[in-house]
């Protein structure tokens, strides 16, 4: 989706805002743009394409000032073009803006403008903002200090969607103003100077000292000073959050692409998740006061999310069911907001979320508290929106994750969600304690397995080489692989674009066994051993049929006849996905190296949804 970049201090803002582009880069987007104050005008430069483009710009060296905005468009209204790439001017040129979001009703705003002798030069819904603020400017016939902020805030209460918006103006040549709505933005303190980003890793190697906006919160950015106002213009007090990761979290540190990186980055990521969150034997959430009696009157546990962290909550099903033996539902977010669930105070509410900012996850946790339920969100992001919703928020520690396709953000949102389940079971007393004790001890030795998974690349690299010019695939398990099934057929789509399929692997006969003919390759997973002889009969029907199958597993089935069997080390298989899926992150990252795709940020796909 569209990120947006901010600088206000004494450096040329132009190579600090391109570079903050460039940073953003993974979330996705089609056009670029920046806007500095040149001597008390607003210069623009914008162009359709990659943001390195802007360097090739007509007069972009000769960018002198010291204030400035940038912005990444992923195409929403209006085609990408040069025209609809942001920043965008009002009428006079006095305003310019970028905004993430969408306006929903920019039409009608649109045609209320037009009728006052507006014109527009784009497509988009963003055009409206600048010139509602030239309105509302004109209109205020004072000479108070504040007239710009003044007429920012008009404009944004006639906004109906979501919004994160810069501003800077000739009539006000000292600031910056931003605010938001339902769509993320961060401001960066440094010393006589300050940042605005969508996200904290565009900026973090210049301050670890972060603002976070709540919704229609403004922020008046001076070189020194930033004052922050409610909807009434009255000042308002906020406190930084230092945020404690490494700006080289941000860089590729000498692997090819961020997403192999992170793959690799897992074992770390597994473990500063568990951090101390388990020691001594002992689970401890300081951020939660959950009751014996609050989770005894539980009628049901609803975790909702998107995408792989949906995956995540798949997988996490089965760890509370068994221990805490609460009916746990998975919810795709953007299906539950619209459902009408049955929620009340009986139901606690887990939302998981990576970025913090997917506009479907938080809609669905705003839904849940509404009616009762005690909200949870776990995220990687600290202070992003949705923790600032919910009733209660733990933080996966993953490090930044620039990679499209989600890697060790997953495996530290299991790792987290299996933490949460021992957690809750052993304030029930429902589960049995030497269970409890055997998944204590798994999941302190996962990151070291998953280390010895990472040492044994060389076969899912060879297999990639050979059926990457496939055109389907089929990944197959039983229960918690079938979870983990669904998340490798995901990842194999995002960045490879070979369509594939996750499925149960008892279900395959009921219809999709019909597509299975010579060559077609099935993946299968099997590392419950309860389950393992029923999913080798599966695959020799695959077999029968011609297919060439992958097998991942932890049970000794080399040498049984099959093409290739990618050995894992032997775990709690409730946490046995923390293992499994790394050979299938690999296999697609292999895939999509080997078809030469952009790994990093596939096509048409954003690192952070913020619209719905
Ligand atoms: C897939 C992927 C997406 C995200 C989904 C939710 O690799 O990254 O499916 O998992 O968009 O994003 P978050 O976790 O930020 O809410």
């Amino acid at each position: 989706m569209c990120g947006i970049v901010g600088y206000i201090g004494n450096k040329k803002a132009s190579s600090i805002l391109i570079q903050g582009l460039q940073r953003l880069e993974y979330r996705g987007y089609d056009s670029a743009g920046i806007a500095t104050i040149e001597k008390n005008s607003i210069k623009i430069m914008k162009d359709k394409g990659r943001v390195n483009n802007l360097y090739n710009l007509e007069g972009i060296d000769n960018l002198e000032g010291t204030i400035g905005i940038a912005h990444t468009r992923w195409a929403t209204h209006g085609k990408p073009s040069k025209d609809n790439a942001h920043p965008h001017y009002d009428n006079d040129n006095m305003f310019a803006v970028v905004h993430n979001g969408i306006i929903e009703n920019y039409n009608e705003l649109r045609s209320e403008l037009i009728e006052k002798g507006y014109h527009f030069v784009s497509q988009t819904d963003t055009e409206v903002i600048p010139n509602l603020i030239n309105y509302y400017y004109k209109q205020d016939k004072t000479k108070d200090d504040n007239k710009v902020l003044k007429a920012v805030k008009n404009a944004c209460m006639d906004l109906i969607g979501s919004f994160a918006i810069e501003v800077i103006s000739s009539e006000s040549p000292e600031n910056m103003i931003v605010v938001r709505k339902d769509s993320p933005l961060v401001i960066g303190k440094g010393y006589k100077e300050n940042y605005i980003a969508s996200d904290i890793p565009a900026i973090l190697s210049y301050t670890k000292d972060f603002y976070f906006l709540n919704d229609y919160e403004f922020a008046l950015l001076s070189r020194d000073k930033i004052k922050f106002y409610d909807t009434n213009l009255v000042e308002i007090d906020k406190p930084t959050k230092s945020i404690e990761w490494d700006s080289k979290g941000a860089e590729k540190d000498g692997y090819e692409h961020f997403m192999l990186k992170e793959i690799y980055e897992q074992p770390i990521a597994i473990r500063e998740t568990i951090g101390t969150r388990l020691s001594n034997g002992k689970v401890i959430f300081d951020e939660l006061d959950f009751s014996k009696e609050y989770l005894q009157s539980l009628n049901k546990i609803f975790i909702v999310a998107c995408g792989t962290a949906m995956h995540a909550g798949i997988v996490s099903k089965t760890i509370f069911e068994r221990l805490c033996k609460i009916p746990v539902e998975v919810e795709i977010a953007s299906e539950f907001r619209y459902r009408d669930p049955l929620i009340d105070e009986k139901t606690l509410a887990i939302y998981i979320s990576q970025s913090g900012e997917t506009a479907d996850t938080i809609a669905a946790l705003k839904l849940a508290k509404s009616k009762g339920a005690k909200t949870l969100a776990i995220s990687n992001v600290i202070g992003s929106s949705i923790t600032r919703e919910a009733d209660y928020s733990i933080y996966t520690h993953a490090g930044p994750e620039i990679a499209v396709a989600s890697t060790k953000a997953y495996t530290s949102q299991i790792t987290l969600l299996t933490l949460l389940a021992i957690y809750c079971s052993e304030k029930l007393e429902r589960a049995d304690s030497d269970k409890i004790t055997k998944l204590k001890e798994d999941l302190l030795e996962a990151p070291s397995k998953v280390e010895e998974v990472l040492k044994n690349t060389s076969q899912i690299k060879k297999f990639a080489k050979k059926v990457h010019k496939e055109k389907d695939m089929f990944f197959l398990g039983r229960g918690i692989d079938y979870a983990v099934s669904l998340e490798g057929s995901l990842k194999l789509k995002e960045i490879s674009y070979i369509h594939s399929e996750g499925y149960a692997s008892g279900e395959l006969k009921h219809g999709p066994i019909a597509l299975i003919d010579t060559g077609v390759t099935v993946i299968s997973i099997m590392t419950d051993p309860k389950l393992v002889e029923k999913s080798i009969s599966n695959v020799q029907e695959v077999i029968t049929r011609g297919a060439k199958v992958l097998i991942v597993t932890n049970q000794d089935l080399e040498n049984k006849g099959f093409e290739l069997v990618i050995k894992i080390p032997e775990i709690s298989t409730e946490i046995s996905p923390l293992l499994s899926i790394v050979p299938l992150q690999l296999f697609a990252y292999y895939i999509s190296k080997e078809k030469g795709l952009d790994v990093d940020k596939p096509r048409n796909l954003a690192k952070s949804v913020t619209v719905e």
